[in-house]
């Protein structure tokens, strides 16, 4: 189980030292949200900004591209220095270029899927697919209401993935804290992206600390 901050919820105006606190913390890998106005009502960053991260950290970057037409930024993204890359389902009509397009330039390929999209539609793309990024909230911002019917669809991805006998990672994001952070493991996620939970608490470090003991402990 890994645990990626998302810098959506750090302070845009102190990213450096947020990055040096979440490393301090044992964060796994960073997930920065990259947004354009149009496929979500939210702008946020793009290449430039997680370039000038990247000198900064050593952690794998994880860049949600929560764009239309993603093709477009794939490059810039790889240039930037991303290690893991994910583009929405509902704006790519040609996934298996898109992924292909993310694993040439050395990174690993990832598809996000809404709260509304059914996981099946991934049947046919899963073996050119490195992780799966589910959403658990409509993604745009932070600090939003879990829909907990993303557990249910966690767990058959998890079943198809293992149907077709794959190592695909499963990502999950929106509103991932010490209260919902073990049902998602139990169902079959991996990666735990976290901003409310992390960045919204008072010390960050211990926010880190407290999520993974609680995505790892059953509640007796
Ligand atoms: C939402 C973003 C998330 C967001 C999660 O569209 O994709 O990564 O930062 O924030 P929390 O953990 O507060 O729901
Ligand atoms: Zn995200």
């Amino acid at each position: 189980m890994k645990i990626a901050p998302s810098m959506l919820s750090a302070d845009f105006g102190r990213l450096a030292e947020d990055l040096a606190t979440i490393e301090r913390g044992g964060a796994d890998i960073v997930h920065l949200d990259v947004m354009d106005g149009h496929f979500v009502p939210n702008i946020t960053i793009g290449p430039p900004v997680v370039r000038a991260l990247r000198r900064l950290s050593s952690l794998p970057f994880d860049c949600h591209l929560m764009i239309e037409r993603p093709q477009e930024f794939i490059g810039p993204i790889l240039d930037a220095g991303a290690q893991m890359i994910s583009v929405h389902f509902e704006v790519e009509p040609h996934l298996h270029r898109a992924l292909s397009m993310i694993r040439s330039g050395g990174a690993m390929a990832g598809v996000a899927i809404n709260p509304a999209t059914t996981v099946e539609v991934l049947e046919d793309v899963l073996s050119e697919t490195d992780f799966v990024l589910v959403m658990t909230v409509n993604p745009g911002f932070g600090g939003q209401k879990f829909i907990s019917s993303a557990v249910g669809k966690i767990a058959r991805l998890r079943e198809m993935i293992r149907r077709q006998n794959l190592e695909v990672e499963i990502e999950v994001d929106g509103v991932i804290d010490p209260s919902t952070a073990r049902a998602v493991v139990q169902a079959g996620a991996e990666i735990l992206v976290a901003g409310s939970a992390i960045f919204g608490q008072k010390d960050p470090v211990e926010a880190i600390g407290r999520l993974r003991i609680a995505a790892t402990t059953d509640v007796t």
